[in-house]
């Protein structure tokens, strides 16, 4: 089956769903999907949405926090750029009927997080993601030109490699789509369209322990890489300090925003610790919260640290953080008169498919947005809450590019594509190595590639990474595809980025701490990682 678009969409979380609504109003939108529309790293977050919204804030004060937590890389231009469409961005969301929580009838209730000068983070309750999700999805199934496939999987993107004719000349790589795997069916289809948006999201699960849901694999970044693209500073993974420590929640955030309401971090004896880090202390930022608490469980050998809002009012806390008190009761933790057990875990992948100042990639009609690309906004660390503005602002100014574009680009020029090969497969029967290789992989990124990093862990998780990486594609070769073989495959290219960037970047410098060059070196290494595959 071939499917044939304007802008084919891969990734329903914020980045894509906010594009798909802009770009609808001049073409037809395949928004593809791998599991139901609303899994995704948006439905999750917590915290809310950075914006400089009140007028004890400025846009400066919210660009020069930006350019503080991106320690050197993060682009001022970029960074202005995303920051000054903020208003914007939740003035469409409130038009689309988006319910933020509020002081009073014009007033953000506005909430702190780590590096923050400012209260700035405008949100819904502690569970701002599944109302944006609720919202933005609600708002694409109205639009008649846009249709969503679910429980659709993209393997890889259609460039001049599966093209029937090929060109002698060695010629910009263009993409014209993506072969796609109909979970429901098995089959995998062809979606050409003139213009590709990677919205695929973040990585997390390439580590043992994450916040993230089930479908953050990294997808979007092996696809793009496979096919050619630039792909910037995958060193910077973000660990958040507080995720809960308990037998059954283990993938549950607790937001930042409880620290930002005062709640104190502390260690079995009730000490609090985090004064002697940094200046800021509950509230520093997350690099040196998560190394912070790291540092203290080496020391006591504890498992986790606590988190204490028990002194803040009891409705308080029910009415502000409704999400974590419902969801820690049953599990036998009353927030409002008991510690929370936290430990850190990865969160948010900083780098990603390299774009440009409009979301476009090094292809040819490929766009990427969201957590899977890397604009320049975040540089070495994340300031909390600026991801899912920068979603909504990347997405509006990819739109306007894609916009200009499309009207370049015309179908009887559009070149043919082979159909999904499956000649030398067949079922080999031996799935259960998926399964090991899958946790073998989380567990070397979780021991070797966390928070603090040396050359010979590093060394080792590359070794091992690598052993893995040819098994899995040998398996691939050899067997029909399968959701979590098309997911492994590209969660080890991922983790291989990962160790690879880390290994070039010989200083310490926001989200990458390695004992073996404590130091930074902006002589040497003020600039981003790039990866680049050679392809023939
Ligand atoms: P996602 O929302 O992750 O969406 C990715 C989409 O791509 C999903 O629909 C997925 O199914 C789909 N997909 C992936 N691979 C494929 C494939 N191969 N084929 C088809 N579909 C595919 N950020 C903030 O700014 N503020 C917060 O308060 C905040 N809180 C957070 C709390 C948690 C628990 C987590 C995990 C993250 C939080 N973040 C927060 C980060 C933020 O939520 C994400 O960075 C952001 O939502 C990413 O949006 P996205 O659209 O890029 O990707
Ligand atoms: C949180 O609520 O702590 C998450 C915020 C973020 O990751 O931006």
């Amino acid at each position: 089956m071939t499917e044939q678009v304007d802008f084919l969409i891969i990734g329903s979380g914020i980045a894509g769903l906010s594009y798909a609504l802009k770009v609808s109003d001049f073409g037809t939108v395949a928004i593809i999907t791998k599991k139901q529309d609303s899994d995704s790293n948006t439905n999750y977050a917590q915290g809310g949405i950075a914006a400089v919204v009140s007028k004890e804030d400025s846009f400066e004060e919210h660009i020069q926090d930006t350019l503080k937590a991106g320690d050197g890389l993060a682009k001022r231009e970029i960074v202005q750029k995303v920051v000054e469409a903020g208003p914007k961005c939740i003035k469409e969301l409130q038009e689309l009927e988006v319910r933020f929580s509020m002081k009073n009838s014009k007033e953000f209730d506005l909430g702190k997080e780590g590096g923050h000068s400012k209260n700035r983070v405008v949100h819904v309750a502690d569970a701002t993601g599944r109302e944006l999700e609720r919202v933005l999805l609600e708002n694409v199934r109205k639009k008649k030109n846009i249709a969503i496939f679910e429980n659709h999987l993209a393997i890889d993107l259609l460039t001049q490699h599966q093209r029937k004719k090929k060109s002698k000349r060695k010629e910009k790589i263009e993409c014209w789509g993506a072969y796609v795997l109909n979970v429901e069916t098995n089959q995998v289809e062809k979606y050409l369209a003139k213009i590709t948006l990677i919205a695929t999201g973040g990585a997390g699960r390439i580590y043992l322990h994450t916040t993230n849901p089930e479908i953050a694999t990294g997808d979007g970044v092996a696809m793009a890489y496979r096919a050619g693209a630039e792909i910037a500073n995958m060193e910077f993974f973000q660990f958040h300090p507080t995720s809960l420590f308990h037998p059954k929640g283990k993938y549950f955030l607790i937001s930042e925003t409880i620290r930002g309401e005062g709640g104190k971090l502390k260690l079995k004896s009730g000490e609090t610790f985090m004064e002697k880090y940094h200046p800021l202390g509950d509230l520093a930022p997350r690099d040196v919260v998560a190394r912070a608490i790291d540092a203290e469980l080496k020391k006591t050998g504890d498992s986790c640290v606590y988190l204490d809002i028990t002194f803040l009012d009891q409705d308080f806390i029910k009415q502000r953080f409704p999400n974590i008190y419902n969801y820690c009761l049953p599990l036998g933790i009353d927030i409002t008169k008991q510690w929370i057990p936290v430990v850190p875990s990865a969160h948010y992948m900083c780098g990603g498919i390299l774009t440009d100042a409009e979301g476009k990639t090094s292809l040819e009609n490929l766009y990427a947005c969201g957590e899977a690309a890397y604009t320049g906004l975040h540089g070495a660390n994340r300031l909390a809450s600026n991801s899912l503005l920068e979603g909504l602002a990347f997405a509006r100014f990819a739109s306007q590019s894609s916009k200009c574009l499309l009207s370049k680009l015309k179908w009887e020029t559009f070149p043919e594509f082979y159909d999904w090969s499956v000649a030398g497969v067949f079922d080999q029967k031996e799935w259960v190595v998926l399964a090991h290789d899958r946790e073998e992989l989380q567990k070397i990124m979780w021991d070797y590639v966390g928070i603090v990093r040396s050359n010979s862990r590093l060394n080792k998780a590359l070794k091992r990474i690598e052993i893995l990486k040819e098994e899995i594609e040998a398996f691939y070769k050899a067997n029909p595809v399968r959701y979590d073989l098309i997911q492994l495959r590209n969660m080890v290219t991922v983790a291989e980025l990962v160790v690879l960037s880390a290994l070039k970047r010989k200083e310490s410098r926001g989200l990458h701490y390695t004992l073996d060059y404590p130091k930074k070196d902006d002589k040497k290494f003020l600039r981003d990682t790039i990866l680049r595959k050679d392809l023939p």
